[in-house]
């Protein structure tokens, strides 16, 4: 059977990259040593496969066609289309169609209803943490899309049975593949919108808080009040809850935590501690 090996958490925004020169060198450090961080800590725990949640910021789905929630199912998935990733070392990743589809049915059987995608294109939501992250081998990807951009978006309390899902799911597929989840976004930030560039640092410290200190109902409860009152970059802490929910809920370890004007985004990075794997 497959175990799940690891779950971790960064922030991501397309101005890590594309106003990395403006970031102060102290934070710049802060950040890379986030990045890496993790990158340890996953290399450590080996994974086979990582199911990567984040949203799809109109790379793939647009208001024609909109999932709450997508699976990528293909056996590769194209690299990101964004210019200022050209340099991304990746064109194409490799998937998992097994896991995906397993993790898929797994779904439809519990009463949750995923779209799939045979050919998604991987944005900067998913290649900046993996690039920054510094993996001498990349996992094979099962991309986990989570609509954290167009409402009406998925509740909390949802996000968190999401996670306690995949967990089901990897522990029924019968290969002996290790797993791990990597949730991207968040924490604050606003986009295209009148608070545009504001971070939230009040809001961040207590969903650290929360988060660390597992509290399920307390937090998607803090969050569907908080949310509509802070950034629409936030809500993609979602994926964040998808990751709590695969780790039990168990209260996740910060790494690091700071709000980066430069990018405006409140740049956090987390590793829930599980059991270890063998
Ligand atoms: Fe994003």
């Amino acid at each position: 059977m497959a175990s799940l090996v690891g779950a971790w958490a960064a922030s991501h925004g397309p101005l890590l990259v594309r106003n990395w020169h403006e970031v102060p060198a102290d934070q710049k450090d802060r950040i890379t040593a986030g990045f890496r961080d993790l990158g340890r800590r996953l290399s450590a725990a080996r994974p086979d496969v990582l199911i990567e949640v984040s949203p799809d910021h109109w790379a793939n789905f647009f208001l024609d066609n909109l999932p709450a929630v997508c699976f990528g199912v293909g056996e590769e998935h194209e690299g990101p289309p964004e210019p200022f990733l050209k340099a991304f070392p990746h064109r194409e990743l490799r998937g998992h169609p097994g896991l995906a589809m397993h993790v898929a049915r797994s779904a439809l059987d519990a009463g949750f209803e995923p779209s799939i995608s045979h050919r998604l294109k991987l944005d900067h939501g998913f290649c900046i943490p993996l690039w920054r992250m510094g993996l001498e081998r990349l996992p094979r990807i099962v991309p986990m899309i989570v609509n954290s951009i167009e409402p009406p978006l998925p509740s909390l309390r949802r996000c968190i049975e999401w996670g306690s899902l995949l967990k089901k799911a990897i522990e029924t597929y019968p290969e002996p593949l290790r797993v791990g989840v990597l949730a991207t976004g968040g924490l604050s930030h606003s986009i295209g919108e009148r608070t545009m560039g504001d971070i939230d640092e009040p809001f961040d410290r207590e969903c650290i808080r929360l988060f660390s200190e597992g509290a399920p109902a307390e937090l998607a409860a803090f969050l569907e009040m908080r949310l509509p009152l802070t950034g629409n970059g936030a809500h993609e802490v979602r994926n964040w809850a998808v990751a709590h929910g695969a780790a039990g809920c168990r209260g996740f370890r910060l790494v690091d935590y700071l709000p980066v004007p430069a990018v405006i985004v409140g740049c956090a990075f987390a590793a829930w501690e599980l059991p270890q794997a063998a």
